[in-house]
């Protein structure tokens, strides 16, 4: 099978980026380029006796994607783990961006927007999971109260300095209704009794944030999944509708592949303030779980707030950063944004290229049916045929 090759092209390139690595260190910026490959996943198709012991769900047949930063090219929803403080939240999109060439570039639009201290929200709808509970799908999403956490009856906004503590978390989606749940509309199938909205979506996007991550003062047990392991996260938007932590892998998209990129996240308890950034793509490895991971971090200030965010340019290169110079203006310029990440110092940044896959799906029945993905027109119609693999995965710390 496919993978299989993929992860032993890897394997023989292992040398490589062990050679090149003297452990993780501390920067201000991660960047990975090559992002984005031709592949698939398989949607969630139906979802049985949601809320009992008895709950099935399957999966349809393959999808595809491509192009660059694909699958995050796809809607994703923002997800949010405590201890942490969302102070600002914006979203933007642009016709093209291409980092280190401003010429080629048009301005950035702000398409979704929270900041607590004024409660102002656009395009952005607070969830979070305190819904029905399944044996089977966990909680399901309902609108979250302005405290982040509990279940809320419509949609309201985070209030001004909430805290959410170790373990807990919300979701941000666009405030764009989904319609009904279906294989053929345009949000798939998805759990039914949740509020369900489209995430943000586009090949050329940035998320940008003012948060805080305080060090947890609840003290440490058993109890606890992530004690004081905040993070910032992207998903494929359908992952959330279905299911985020299943115990039947066919009840999300995610283990066939259909995106995660991990922003700002701590994980473990030994870096406890080491914030790393994570592909959960198939792009040249086989373990989804251990994903593809810059070989630094960057650190987590316990005491003040955080402003940065993530970039995905046009040309497949994913900038995550911090930087007090950010800005949530309305329209940010590319010479603006470049002005940013160019002042961060080489030796304060991590590049990682991640593994081209040469693939084509060859089909004479399948059509585009958006701007990112393929529908598989009956068995067999379409294949996918890989034919060359130039896998590195190699980290290169610039000097
Ligand atoms: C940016 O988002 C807005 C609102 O969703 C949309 O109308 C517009 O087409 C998007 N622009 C690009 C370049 O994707
Ligand atoms: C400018 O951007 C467009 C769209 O991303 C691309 O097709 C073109 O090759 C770029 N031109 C240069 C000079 O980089
Ligand atoms: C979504 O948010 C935008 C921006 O705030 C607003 O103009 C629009 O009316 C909202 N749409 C819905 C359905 O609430
Ligand atoms: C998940 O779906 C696949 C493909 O449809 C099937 O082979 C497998 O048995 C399913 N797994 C479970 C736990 O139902
Ligand atoms: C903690 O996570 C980092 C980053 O993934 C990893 O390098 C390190 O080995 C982990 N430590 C432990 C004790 O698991
Ligand atoms: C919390 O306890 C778990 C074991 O229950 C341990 O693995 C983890 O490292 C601890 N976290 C911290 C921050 O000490
Ligand atoms: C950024 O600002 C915060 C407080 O707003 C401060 O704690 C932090 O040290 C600043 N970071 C840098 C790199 O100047």
């Amino acid at each position: 099978m496919l993978l299989q090759n993929v992860a032993l092209a890897v394997a023989g390139l292992c040398g490589l980026s062990a050679a090149a690595s003297d452990g993780p260190q501390a920067v201000e910026k991660i960047e990975f380029t090559n992002v984005g490959f031709a592949g698939t996943y398989t949607p969630v198709v139906s979802i049985k006796n949601a809320d009992s012991d008895d709950c099935s769900c399957s999966v349809g047949s393959k999808q595809w994607f491509y192009g660059s930063n694909a699958p995050i090219s796809d809607a994703v929803s923002v997800h949010f783990r405590g201890p942490l403080k969302l102070n600002q939240f914006a979203f933007y999109n642009s016709s093209s961006f291409n980092l280190d060439n401003a010429d080629n570039s048009s301005d950035w639009s702000r398409v979704a927007y929270f900041d607590a201290s004024s409660q102002t929200a656009e395009n952005a709808v607070f969830l979070t999971k305190a819904g029905k509970d399944s044996p089977v799908l966990g909680k399901a999403l309902s609108f979250a109260d302005s405290d982040g956490v509990s279940s809320s009856s419509s949609s309201q906004l985070l209030a001004e300095d909430t805290l959410i503590t170790s373990d807990q978390e919300y979701v941000i989606y666009s405030n764009a209704s989904c319609p009904k749940s279906g294989k053929k509309n345009s949000c798939g199938v998805y759990r039914s009794g949740i509020p369900a909205y489209h995430g943000y979506g586009g090949a050329t996007k940035m998320f940008l944030f003012d948060f805080e991550m305080p060090t947890e003062t609840q003290s440490n047990s058993s109890s606890f999944d992530y004690f004081d392991m905040p993070a910032i996260w992207l998903l494929n938007d359908q992952i959330s509708r279905t299911s985020q932590y299943p115990t039947d892998a066919n009840c999300s998209c995610w283990a066939s592949g259909c995106g995660e990129f991990d922003i700002f996240e701590v994980m473990n308890g030994t870096e406890k303030n080491h914030l790393y950034s994570t592909f959960h793509t198939f792009q040249g490895i086989e373990d989804l779980g251990t994903g593809i991971q810059a070989d630094g971090y960057i650190n987590r200030d316990t005491s003040g707030s955080m402003k940065g965010g993530v970039i995905f340019d046009s040309n497949g290169n994913t900038v995550v950063f911090v930087s007090n110079s950010t800005s949530f203006d309305q329209t940010i310029t590319p010479d603006s944004l470049n002005n940013i990440i160019s002042r961060i110092s080489d030796d304060e940044s991590l590049s990682t290229k991640l593994a081209t896959i040469s693939a084509s799906a060859s089909s004479t029945t399948s059509k585009a049916s958006d701007a990112n993905s393929l529908f598989e027109k009956g068995t067999g119609a379409l294949w996918f045929y890989a034919f060359t693999f130039v896998t590195s995965i190699a980290h290169t710390v610039l000097f």
